[in-house]
């Protein structure tokens, strides 16, 4: 018997992750993978992690050990407001929710704000995460224009201009899937908007502590506080698995959120809260990350350097400060689909762009790549495998 009719309909919304699919094949032994999205674990504080726990029992005791609040962990609340202080987010413990992972929290404030129909603008290409989000409750998406530095401040404004734009849902620091970064004078003009158009932007900031070189760009939250959610995680400073990320909302918006998390899991894992309460605290964080830093700095410099020693003319590339990707854009007419199954033959793997883009008719000669899981000889190796599949995919068109 099929019990497929009892399915809800924002169930046929959801749709499997194309990327999950290729994540399975790429997982076979000896494939260099430039595909994944994940942090190395040799990126993982693992030698802390002991002292981690210890602090964590002796602190806390059984409470570590509780339920908690929805709202989150108390002590890593209160934590975030000095952390978030000094990337200048002025936030209040009140204003902080903590979620499971940024995912979480996108999910919650899908569910709080999106009613079918409603119009959601997002970058094109954007992060496939957060569409995965918001489809089941199935908005209209409107794509915003960019260009190598993220979204066209014109292209918003239209947008806005048009009307009944629910929210806006940009990564504006070493984007997923791009690298690129929002520079300082289009922040204050998304910001202007926002107020312009007493709109609301969900701002997702995995990445911005993984830079590796250049100034820190503020947050847009910094510029217009009452129209950003602000969403940040310690996937890619501490451990993904631990599954912590938290948002900055707004009034009334952050306790709907809450509410909304009630319903779904009652608050994120008491202990893993603790351990990221605890990173913070003892000061961890300040120096484990430039651990980080170092590990992927000369990952990110050999993967750009291997697109310039072996891809010929006509392909461009992002060259990001920081984050874990580079886009390539490869001549109008070549199928990046078709590069990747011959990649793969040769045990080399990609995600190939177009499942980035909301239209699947765009896209189709761009790639994402990848440079945090493998060492720079492996990087090279790889790009020097991908440069050789274009030339044979360039030759059959
Ligand atoms: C832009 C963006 N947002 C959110 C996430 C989800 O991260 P997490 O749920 O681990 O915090 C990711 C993960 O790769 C991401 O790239």
């Amino acid at each position: 018997m099929s019990l497929e009719h009892l399915l809800a309909e924002r169930t046929h919304a959801m749709g499997a992750s194309a990327i999950r699919e290729i994540l399975k094949v790429v997982s076979r032994p000896g494939m260099i993978s430039l595909a994944g999205g994940i942090p190395a674990p040799e990126s993982f504080p693992m030698d802390i992690m002991g002292e981690l726990t210890e602090r964590v029992m002796a602190k806390y005791g059984p409470a570590a050990f509780q339920y908690d609040a929805t709202e989150g962990f108390a002590p890593l609340r209160e934590q975030l407001v000095g952390h978030l202080r000094q990337q200048g987010i002025a936030a209040c413990v009140d204003d902080i929710t903590i979620g499971c992972g940024s995912q979480g929290v996108l999910d919650a404030l899908a569910k709080v704000l999106i009613t079918k129909g409603d119009r959601v603008a997002v970058e094109s290409p954007t992060y496939l995460g957060a569409i995965q989000a918001f489809n089941p409750y199935q908005p209209e998406y409107v794509s915003l224009a960019t260009d190598d530095e993220g979204i066209l401040p014109g292209s918003l404004e239209a947008c806005l201009a048009s009307g009944g734009i629910k929210i806006v849902y940009l990564v504006p620091t070493f984007q997923n899937p791009t690298g690129r970064t929002l520079g300082l004078d289009r922040r204050r003009q998304v910001a202007e908007l926002l107020r312009r158009y007493n709109a609301l932007l969900i701002e997702d900031d995995p990445y911005s502590a993984l830079r590796y070189r250049g100034d820190a760009v503020p947050a847009i939250h910094t510029f217009a506080p009452e129209h950003v959610v602000y969403v940040g995680t310690f996937s890619k400073i501490l451990a993904p698995g631990l599954r912590v990320g938290f948002c900055v909302a707004p009034d009334p918006i952050g306790r709907w959120v809450v509410l909304a998390k009630q319903g779904n899991d009652l608050h994120t894992s008491t202990f893993n809260q603790a351990m990221a309460a605890e990173y913070l605290a003892g000061g961890y964080l300040k120096r484990h990350l430039p651990r980080i830093i170092d590990l992927y700095r000369p990952r990110c410099t050999a993967l750009v350097g291997a697109l310039k020693a072996y891809f010929s003319e006509g392909f461009c590339w992002s060259d990001p400060d920081g984050g874990m990707f580079v886009w390539v854009r490869g001549p109008e007419g070549l199928d990046m689909e078709a590069v990747y199954n011959r990649a793969v033959a040769r045990g080399t793997a990609f995600v190939p762009g177009r499942y980035f883009f909301a239209d699947p008719e765009e896209g189709i000669e761009t790639m994402r790549l990848n440079f945090t899981m493998c060492d720079e000889g492996r990087i090279d190796r790889a790009v020097k495998i991908l440069a050789e599949v274009v030339s044979e995919e360039r030759l059959r068109v």
